[in-house]
């Protein structure tokens, strides 16, 4: 029995209105890519699925008259590292177990080089997988995060992907 699931999140006011900013659809892609690398490499599911949807929740809209402005997103974007805090404060105030929490976190913090001073850091296993899945929704000038949801598409597929980690869980636990 997980501590907290994925429609446990989304059903959170705060993760709405970041998940929203950054693109519902594609936090929910990363999930379930984040789900079947995870389960191909025996990696936790449920905390690559969390890391994945989670993982861009610490963008802030770079605007400037109207237009994205990719220069000042590139000079002041710390995205991993507020993303990897406000899901940390968001999963801890829902009961989730602090070393998952933490392991999210980091995930987080690791899943794009876009803002590290060099790009040698060595990744575990998971925060690899949720690199990856990250890139295989990424299209090209950032459309993917103007892709667009309706909210029941999308409480059905967290909840569709909710059962298939319960069912990895249970598998596990046997
Ligand atoms: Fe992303």
């Amino acid at each position: 029995m997980r501590d907290v699931t994925l429609t446990e999140i989304f059903n959170q006011h705060i993760a709405q209105k970041f998940l929203n900013r950054s693109g519902l659809s594609h936090a929910i892609a990363v999930a379930y890519h984040a789900f079947h690398l995870a389960k191909e490499q025996n990696v936790d599911t449920d905390i690559a699925a969390k890391a994945g949807f989670l993982h861009d929740i610490g963008h802030y809209t770079w605007y400037k008259n109207g237009k994205w402005d990719y220069e000042l997103y590139r000079k002041n974007d710390i995205h991993p590292i507020k993303g990897a805090e406000r899901a940390h404060k968001l999963l801890i105030r829902l009961g989730e177990n602090p070393v998952k929490a933490k392991t999210i976190a980091l995930a987080i913090l690791f899943h794009t080089d876009s803002f590290l001073p060099s790009n040698d850091i060595v990744r575990t296993p998971l925060q690899q997988i949720v690199k990856w899945a990250d890139e295989k929704d990424e299209e090209e000038g950032g459309m993917h995060h103007y892709r667009t949801i309706d909210s029941i598409r999308a409480i059905n597929s967290l909840k569709r992907l909710d059962e298939m980690i319960d069912k990895e869980l249970e598998k596990d636990s046997k």
